[in-house]
């Protein structure tokens, strides 16, 4: 029997033995505590989101499909709340990771959850990049380097939002030059679609008048048990990623593209999470786990780049994009100092982000593909998280 055979045959084993282990993803489980007076898939109050942040009014906004998925949404920081998507019984999950109200939001340790990102997702190292000639300098809030667009990024803004129809948000954005120490004005809209076939759809546009670098990004955190469920080493992932960038012990890449196969990075064929995550492997020593950006191999919408499967639910995430990177962040740095949602922490690992982006660190690194925005161009990319259960 060759590899490949026999890799499906486990997997298919896998598959049988965890559905036989299925059990309901909104019980309670043992390392996790729900609040008793929150059900699991209740959402939020409106009013734990009305709030008025640098003299901008702050919302919760539902979007509902035909199908009856959920998504809400906060125009602070442009942040997926909820996400509510049937299993295969046809119950409904919340497989969004988030908080249960603005000022949890406001004081969380982890900065990111579900956020929209920017000016530039992921990290530029030491703070520094020259664009034609003129060398800026941006925050290092992630010593040495920055992270997700320096200290205030856009999950920390007031979105102006503008809810277009039952199903889809508008935010749109000034990006002031200089702010963040980022030259022009950068004019963004983001419009998230819950559409009717259980994606997330997400579009972005900006425009700038003076040169600048841009990367877009969602940092949607997930568990496709549903949050609270616990860990996410369970999860089945497959990339359409034959290489990856490798990077040093600060997470900046060294600028070298690196075949996946032979190594734990290699999820060109469905494996879980947890399965290599503690090899003796310097990348996965320098990630802390999985954070790293992934190169796919195709980015134009017309296959799934990523699809990941919840061992309890069965539920599938496919991510279409059109960037040509995938972060895969596997909860690394989650240390249960927040209180989520249904009450529960933020416990290492029970949650992932999966952002598609350009690599990091692109403004330093001329061999990736650029994130340079000129006057007179438009930034213009689409992502789309679709979910169903196979
Ligand atoms: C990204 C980064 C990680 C981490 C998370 C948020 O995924 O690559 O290193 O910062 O965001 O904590």
């Amino acid at each position: 029997m060759n590899s490949k055979i026999l890799s499906l045959g486990t997997l298919i084993a896998g598959m049988a033995f965890l559905g036989a282990c299925n059990n309901s993803a909104n019980k309670t489980t043992s390392n996790t505590k729900m609040k008793d007076s929150i059900t699991y898939g209740t959402l939020p109050p409106d009013s734990a989101f009305e709030k008025t942040i640098d003299g901008k009014q702050v919302h919760l906004y539902t979007l509902k499909n035909k199908n009856g998925a959920i998504m809400t949404m906060t125009n602070f920081g442009g942040r997926v709340v909820n996400l509510l998507v049937p299993d295969s019984a046809g119950k409904m999950i919340d497989v969004s990771v988030g908080l249960g109200s603005v000022d949890a939001y406001i004081k969380s340790t982890e900065r990111y959850y579900g956020a929209t990102i920017g000016r530039y997702g992921n990290r530029i190292a030491k703070g520094h990049f020259t664009l034609e000639g003129k060398q800026y300098t941006l925050a290092t809030n992630n010593a040495p380097n920055t992270l997700h667009g320096g200290k205030k990024g856009y999950q920390d803004v007031v979105w102006d939002a503008k809810k277009l129809n039952d199903q889809t948000l508008e935010l749109t954005y000034l990006s002031k030059d200089m702010e963040e120490g980022f030259p022009g004005n950068l004019h963004i809209k983001v419009t998230y679609t819950l559409t009717d076939d259980n994606a997330m759809k997400v579009d972005y546009e900006a425009t700038t008048d003076k040169t600048t670098v841009v990367n877009l990004t969602n940092h949607a955190y997930f568990n496709l048990n549903g949050e609270g469920s616990g860990t996410i080493l369970n999860h089945l992932v497959q990339f359409k990623a034959s290489s990856y960038t490798p990077v040093d012990s600060t997470l900046i890449p060294t600028g070298k593209i690196e075949p996946v196969k032979g190594t734990p990075f290699d999820f060109t064929t469905p494996t879980t999470i947890g399965a290599r995550i503690n090899d003796d492997n310097i990348q996965l020593k320098n990630g802390k786990g999985y954070d790293h950006n992934f190169v796919l191999d195709k980015h134009d919408l017309s296959i799934p780049i990523a699809i990941v499967k919840g061992d309890k639910t069965g539920i599938v995430m496919e991510i279409y994009t059109e960037e040509p990177g995938l972060q895969f962040y596997s909860g690394n740095f989650m240390q249960s100092r927040n209180e989520m949602k249904y009450g529960e922490k933020d416990d290492y690992r029970n949650a992932f982000a999966m952002e598609t982006q350009h690599y990091p660190d692109s403004p330093n690194q001329p061999q990736f593909p650029s994130t340079v925005l000129k006057p007179g161009q438009t930034y213009k990319t689409t992502s789309i998280y679709k979910f169903k259960t196979k």
